[in-house]
């Protein structure tokens, strides 16, 4: 099977990379990953990477003396591993509009709430302090403005009475865990399409139990 090469970028814990190493690690799964780069080099994702036998390469922003040349690096530290499609998980800076016109419709971000609500900081307690009865999150292309692109997937996560900020950051990642693998197969095995600013998947897509979750077929 000729896999989609990934590279992935993070700024810290890993969590979703290690939801996609875990994924990637089945023979049967379509997609592969090439390198994981981080912006911070005490990120735990590079040690999760590491200990997978994937190569992991922190590019420090605090090294590179502007945006556009930090930026720069990370684009041929993608392109010298042949990378296809770019997942951001849990990368933390601001990209500029240049980097992501290189990668246009091929790059895709994981953000913990119902997009286009919640972008930014702070999601899951901003949708508690408002008593949404819904939060979630979302998979989608990545645009030029923060948090904003086609949207891929999303699920949508009940909140309960008793729900603190803390219970739901781990709720919302264990949606995130099975979600992310799930949009990147539908994205490798080429049944996602970008129309303007939506998405349309394939009508014959499996989904992941996973609840509340879109697009539904
Ligand atoms: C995840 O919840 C991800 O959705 C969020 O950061 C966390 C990273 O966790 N991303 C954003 O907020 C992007 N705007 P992880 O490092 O354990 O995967």
């Amino acid at each position: 099977m000729r896999k989609l090469r990934l590279g992935v970028m993070i700024s810290g814990s890993g969590t979703n990379l290690q939801a996609l190493i875990d994924a990637c690690a089945s023979e049967h799964y379509p997609a592969t990953i090439e390198v994981v780069i981080s912006n911070r080099p005490e990120a735990k994702g590079l040690d999760r990477a590491r200990e997978a036998g994937i190569k992991a390469v922190c590019i420090d922003h605090k090294s590179y003396e502007d945006r556009p040349t930090f930026e720069d690096a990370i684009h041929e530290c993608l392109s010298d591993h042949k990378v296809q499609l770019v997942c951001l998980a849990g990368f933390m800076r601001l990209l500029g509009a240049d980097f992501v016109g290189r990668w246009k419709d091929r790059m895709i971000n994981i953000h913990p709430s119902l997009l286009p609500s919640y972008k930014g900081l702070h999601t899951h307690a901003r949708a508690l302090e408002d008593g949404v009865k819904f939060a979630g999150c979302t998979v989608h292309y990545v645009r030029p403005e923060m948090d904003n692109g086609p949207i891929i997937m999303q699920a949508a996560i009940p909140i309960a009475p008793d729900e603190t900020e803390e219970s739901l950051i781990m709720k919302t990642l264990k949606y995130e865990h099975r979600m992310y693998p799930a949009a990147v197969k539908l994205i490798a095995e080429g049944k996602v399409r970008v129309s303007g600013n939506k998405v349309a998947v394939k009508e014959d897509v499996e989904l992941p139990e996973v609840g509340l979750i879109s697009p539904v077929p």
